[in-house]
């Protein structure tokens, strides 16, 4: 397949012709997936609550993720794939980092990340960016690209070694693949925040139950590993802080709980009123405020090697 240019100088009707061409093509995705590479539940969705979710988590996490762009080498890349745009955020991002001369194919294999975002790109006169419902490693491009970037996408995948074999097909010899993942078995408090270990733990708890994994830094390794690529370069950044400081990141995890919400409640971890904002919010606080605690986030994971 050609990554049609999807900018925001192409009329409606060419737009909805090739977003109705790749629904077709999505709707054969499911027949090409590889048994070994079935979809994991995905828990968090992509409702406007989720999208918007997303983009306030980006605001975070976005150093981190430069400073993986930076130190990877990517903004040397003129072509380059991004798999699991979610609500566009990355994307924008290298839009913005990214010589203009360059082109950006962003996929994600739910339809509405993908008119959620090429929508919201639109409208902030984006133009180039090829925007792709499909499962990336399913698909053919006519030319390979210069580096293919994810963030927060790999944990989803029950075989990422495999994965991202398929996803090296895109890259040219001498490309980059590089990936920026969460891993969450650095959730801790000292002394401990019971209200922060319980929602750490329903977090956690979830994610295990629907498959997807949580500590990230091993798997992540083993992924490029499984897949045939060099030993990746890794960089690692975790979040610590005491109250006047953590206030983002409790924030974080309090809306990562509620976008898990219904999968929390059916598992049986928590109940809704327990799950309820701004009540966990501010009750993780007040624990912090008593107890003077210092809490530990979330580390962020990247990843990378040439081919
Ligand atoms: C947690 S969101 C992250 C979105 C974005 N990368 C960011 O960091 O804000 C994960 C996204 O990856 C997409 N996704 C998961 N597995 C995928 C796959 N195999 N191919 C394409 N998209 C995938 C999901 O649909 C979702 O939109």
């Amino acid at each position: 397949m050609k990554d049609q240019p999807h900018s925001s100088k192409t009329t409606p009707l060419f737009r909805h012709a090739w977003l109705a061409f790749a629904r077709r093509l999505c709707s054969k995705i499911e027949e090409i997936i590889p048994g070994n590479m079935e979809p994991l539940s995905y828990v968090l969705g992509h409702d406007s609550d989720e999208l918007n979710r997303l983009t306030r988590q980006h605001l975070m996490i976005k150093p981190f993720t430069n400073k993986l762009i930076h130190d990877s080498g990517l903004l040397d890349s003129r072509r380059v794939l991004e798999v699991g745009c979610g609500f566009g955020d990355v994307t924008l991002m290298l839009h913005d980092l990214l010589d203009q001369a360059s082109s950006i194919t962003a996929v994600d294999r739910e339809q509405k990340a993908v008119v959620a975002a090429s929508t919201r790109l639109k409208e902030m006169g984006v133009s180039n960016v090829n925007f792709l419902h499909a499962e990336p490693s399913c698909i053919e491009f006519e030319e390979q690209f210069d580096a293919v970037f994810g963030r927060y996408v790999l944990l989803f995948q029950p075989d990422a070694g495999a994965w991202l074999r398929r996803l090296a097909r895109h890259v040219r010899p001498g490309g980059l693949m590089v990936f920026h993942e969460p891993d969450l078995q650095s959730l801790r408090s000292f002394p401990v925040v019971p209200s922060y270990e319980k929602c750490s733990h329903w977090v956690v708890q979830t994610f295990d139950g629907a498959g997807t994994p949580v500590v990230m830094v091993d798997k992540m390794h083993k992924a490029f590993i499984d897949a045939g690529l060099d030993e990746p370069q890794m960089r690692l950044q975790t979040f610590i802080g005491g109250v006047k400081t953590s206030e983002s990141w409790i924030n974080a995890l309090c809306e990562l709980a509620n976008s898990m919400s219904d999968s929390i409640e059916k598992y049986g971890y928590a109940t809704a009123d327990d799950l309820e904002m701004p009540r966990l919010y501010e009750r993780i606080i007040q624990e912090m405020k008593e107890r003077q605690s210092v809490v530990i986030g979330r580390t962020e994971v990247g990843a990378w090697c040439r081919l």
